[in-house]
């Protein structure tokens, strides 16, 4: 099995919003990734906007829908977006106002469930696989596979954010059993947040995990590594 990489690309656009400018286009964004491999463009659409929005969406769905990956949450408004522009993939997330990024997994209350599963459904009526992102916990992965969906991603916050070995360790080991579980009840198995240069090895080599999403990493790099080429093109300018 091939791993894919989902590359995340929320954040070209806010660096676009921090000018308010129109570019860097996230639709060049899109297009260099998949150039050179990227398996799927992911972006988040936030209720507040605050770096890629419905135009965005649309404006990436038309040119590379087969592609699309829309992280997005369980709102009514949320789902009529998707279906709307039906992405390749939607990976249902939690949203709370203000956070600086995702913070964990779904949380299954009884509502949320109700209403995770009902979007699950609408959207796999359109042809549109169904991701859930979900805390490595078997709980979690027993809900994901009630709602119907067709593939669970595991957060890697906590595996990523861990400050000892032991831990890193132990949280690896929760990733593996939650990705194992999830195989047994037929899901695909992806896997995210957090992820960089040095922490994703382990992760990829987990039994059972087909495709990574990684963006803030990935932005950053590409910030520095193509900060040499974007001086010299003004200085020759000059
Ligand atoms: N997966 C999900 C569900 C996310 O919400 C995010 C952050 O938007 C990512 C993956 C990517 O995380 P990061 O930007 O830390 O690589």
């Amino acid at each position: 099995m091939t791993l894919k990489l989902g590359v995340n690309i929320d954040h070209v656009a806010t660096l676009r919003r921090a000018r308010q400018a129109v570019y860097p286009d996230p639709l060049l964004a899109a297009e260099l990734c998949l150039c050179v491999g990227a398996d799927y463009i992911v972006i988040h659409v936030r209720n507040d906007d605050r770096h890629m929005t419905e135009k965005d969406l649309a404006r990436l769905c038309k040119a590379y829908r087969k592609y699309m990956h829309l992280e997005c949450n369980f709102s009514e408004k949320m789902q009529k977006m998707a279906l709307k522009y039906k992405p390749y993939s939607v990976c249902i997330v939690p949203e709370t106002p203000g956070e600086v990024t995702t913070t964990g997994g779904l949380k299954f209350t009884p509502k949320n469930f109700d209403r995770i599963r009902q979007m699950t459904e609408a959207l796999q009526k359109k042809g549109i696989l169904v991701s859930l992102f979900i805390d490595p916990s078997a709980d979690s992965v027993r809900a994901a596979a009630k709602c119907g969906a067709d593939i669970v991603e595991l957060c890697t916050r906590d595996y990523s954010e861990a400050t000892t070995k032991k831990q890193r360790a132990k949280l690896l080991g929760d990733l593996a059993l939650a990705s194992l579980l999830a195989k047994e009840l037929g899901m695909e198995v992806h896997a995210g947040h957090g992820l960089d240069y040095e922490n994703v090895l382990p992760v990829a080599d987990l039994c059972g995990i087909s495709c990574m999403n990684i963006g803030f990493s990935i932005i950053s790099r590409a910030v520095l590594a193509g900060l040499p080429n974007a001086v010299c093109a003004m200085k020759e300018l000059l």
